[in-house]
Formats: C-alpha cells, sequence, structure tokens
C-alpha cells in the first residue's frame, strides 16, 4: 500500500439528523485527525452508525455539514467520497472468491487487469489473508470473512476507512486477534480510520481518541487517558471504567471515586483528618491475582467497588462495616 501521504481530516460542523419520531443526532461538531484512529463509543441508540452513515453519505443530512479535507462534501454521492466502507451490513457477494470480492472496488474505478491483481495480492497480505484468494466467502470463517471485507476496503486505498462494528460478530478470543491487527493495518496504511463500537475495552484498546456519544450528542472527545482521568461529563465518568458515586444531596453534587482512589479503613478514627468519608459495609472481597477488589454498598443502598494491592487484615469477613475515603482533589465532581 502506498502510504506516503496521510489520510483525510474528517469535520463535522453542528450536524443533526432527524428522523419522524426521532432525534439521531443533535447538533454534533467534531474532528477526526488526518491519519488518526478515531472510536466512537456509547450505548445502543445514541447515534453512532448515523454519525457514520451521514459521513459516509447514506443518510440525508437534517442540518449541518460534513467535511473531508476541507471540501463540504454533504452533496458528494458516496462513491465520490473515498471512503473505504466496512460495515456489517455491507456483506461480500457470496458468488465471488476472495480474489475478485476484493477486486470488485478497483474494477470499478477501470484500473488496469495487471495493477488489480497486484494491489489485490498487496491488500490479501496486509489483512493477513495470503492463499485464500480462490476461496469463496462460504469456505471462511466470521474472522476471515471480516478480513476480506477489510482487504476489499484497503485495496483503493481511500483517504478515510469507516469501520462500524466489524468485530462484533465474532467471540472474544477471535476479536482480540483482529483488534491487534486492526491497529497493525491502521498503522501500515496511515489513513484516517473511524471505528464504532459499544464495548468499552476495545475502544481503549484500539484508539488514538474517543469520542463518546450519548442519546444524539457527544459528551466528550480524547484520548483513554483522557477520559479516564478527566471525564467532562458524570455520564462519561461512569461509562469509562469503574467508579463509585457517592451522592451529596444537600450540595446538589455527585463525587465519583475511582476504584484504585477509594481507601477503606476499619474506622472514621482512621481517616486522614479534614478528608472526607463514608460509611459502607462490605458486600465481597474478590481476589484479583493482582491485587484485590472490594465491593460496598453505600448508606444510599448503591454499589461501589475499591481496589487494594493486598487484601486488608483487619477485614476478617464480608458484610462487616468499613469506611470509604478519598481525596477529594482526585475524584471528579458534577452537577446532580
Ligand atoms: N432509519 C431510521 N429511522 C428512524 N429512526 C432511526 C433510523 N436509524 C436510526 N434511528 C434512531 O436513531 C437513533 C440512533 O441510532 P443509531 O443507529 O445511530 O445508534 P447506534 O449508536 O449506532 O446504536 P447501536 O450501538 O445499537 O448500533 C436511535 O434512537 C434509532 O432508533
Ligand atoms: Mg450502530
Amino acid at each position: 500500500m502506498h502510504s506516503v501521504t496521510n489520510g483525510a481530516e474528517i469535520e463535522l460542523a453542528r450536524l443533526t439528523k432527524h428522523y419522524p419520531k426521532s432525534v439521531a443526532l443533535d447538533d454534533v461538531s467534531l474532528t477526526v485527525k488526518p491519519g488518526e484512529f478515531m472510536t466512537f463509543l456509547g450505548p445502543s441508540g445514541s447515534g453512532k452508525t448515523t454519525t457514520l452513515n451521514l459521513i459516509a453519505g447514506f443518510t440525508d443530512i437534517t442540518s449541518g455539514n460534513v467535511f473531508i479535507d476541507g471540501d463540504l462534501v454533504d452533496d458528494v454521492p458516496v462513491h465520490k467520497r473515498d471512503l473505504g466502507i466496512v460495515f456489517q451490513h455491507y456483506a461480500l457477494f457470496p458468488h465471488l472468491s476472495v480474489f475478485d470480492n476484493v477486486a470488485f472496488p478497483l474494477q470499478q474505478r477501470k484500473v488496469s487487469k495487471h495493477e488489480v491483481r497486484t494491489r489485490v495480492l498487496e491488500s490479501l497480505k496486509t489483512a493477513g489473508l495470503e492463499g485464500y484468494e480462490s476461496r469463496f466467502p462460504k469456505e471462511l470463517s466470521g474472522g476471515q470473512q471480516q478480513r476480506v471485507a477489510l482487504a476489499r476496503a484497503l485495496v483503493f486505498d481511500p483517504r478515510v476507512l469507516l469501520l462500524d462494528e466489524p468485530l462484533g460478530a465474532l467471540d472474544k478470543k477471535l476479536r482480540e486477534q483482529l483488534q491487534l491487527e486492526l491497529r497493525r493495518v491502521h498503522r501500515e496504511v496511515g489513513r484516517t480510520f473511524i471505528f464504532v463500537t459499544h464495548d468499552q475495552e476495545e475502544a481503549l484498546t484500539l484508539s488514538d481518541r474517543i469520542t463518546v456519544f450519548n442519546q444524539g450528542r457527544v459528551e466528550q472527545v480524547g484520548s483513554a487517558t483522557e477520559l479516564y482521568e478527566k471525564p467532562a461529563t458524570r455520564f462519561v465518568a461512569e461509562f469509562i471504567g469503574e467508579s463509585t458515586a457517592i451522592v451529596d444531596e444537600s450540595r446538589n453534587r455527585v463525587t465519583i471515586i475511582r476504584p484504585e482512589r477509594a481507601v477503606l479503613v476499619a474506622s472514621e478514627s482512621d481517616v486522614a483528618p479534614g478528608k472526607p468519608s463514608v460509611g459502607v459495609i462490605v458486600r465481597q472481597a474478590i481476589y484479583l491475582g493482582a491485587g484485590w477488589k472490594y465491593e460496598v454498598i453505600l448508606p444510599d443502598g448503591t454499589a461501589g467497588v475499591v481496589r487494594t494491592d493486598q487484601s486488608l487484615p483487619w477485614l476478617v469477613g464480608e458484610n462487616e462495616r468499613a469506611v470509604l475515603t478519598w481525596e477529594p482533589e482526585k475524584a471528579p465532581e458534577f452537577a446532580l
């Protein structure tokens, strides 16, 4: 693959999509940098696929704009946007061999026969499919089929690759293997990747940056570390990683404590002076190999979680009383 230039920049400006009965996307602005691996993450129905469809041009925009490398593409048809697409519903052609499936986009572009052969073989190699040229889709595993779809999307060296849950149907082990390969391919081809998933771990593994969607809006855009360390909203704090939420009705605030920053002590007298604390019941102690995880119940009945490197020697049984304390400057606070 000739990856001298970078991938394209994608800019979404106040993008909105209404359906008769719902608002699928509500005023979304964001920029995906050239060559970036951007992941759209969010719960089901939060607008991830809608955004990808608007970028691709499969769906009409209600208002707002899409720019690719600074060019307004709102009226540019799908096939002229120079995008590689790997969607679940964008299936392989069952009656074509692997070779012909991957060759298809090149033949549509009237590339010479010799060049088609060179590029198909190169693309199959990138996707880890050397030697599979003459197989048919039904003779391949799910993971191999997804690799063919990836090879087909890469073969014309598009500036941007759009991937909508391409690994969603695969079992955990295969999914993890293909995640690593996707990362390698991304580095190798140097193009912009926009990848949709609702699997948080997958997003953290793959991405340069993550856009967190919720109810058709963008909650935050940032690296995995930024989202974890500096969540912009309560939704992000609770959606990314584990946390304990301490609600303070009198101040109308909620504090979100990460498990490794929460400290369990035996009683109030063990709390460092001036630090906040709350009485809890330790529901369960779970040995994790690399440490311990304690599930606790807060006074309002909600659950919390604490991680420690070593077991707490003073905690002899389960359903015991303990005190949870934390350093306020290391725990983000949000309005209720
Ligand atoms: N063609 C359509 N007609 C009407 N409503 C739609 C249509 N497509 C999507 N929606 C609605 O728009 C919202 C966003 O849907 P979208 O497919 O973007 O979610 P998603 O984040 O991709 O979810 P999932 O993780 O389940 O794939 C949902 O409420 C959905 O019901
Ligand atoms: Mg979707």
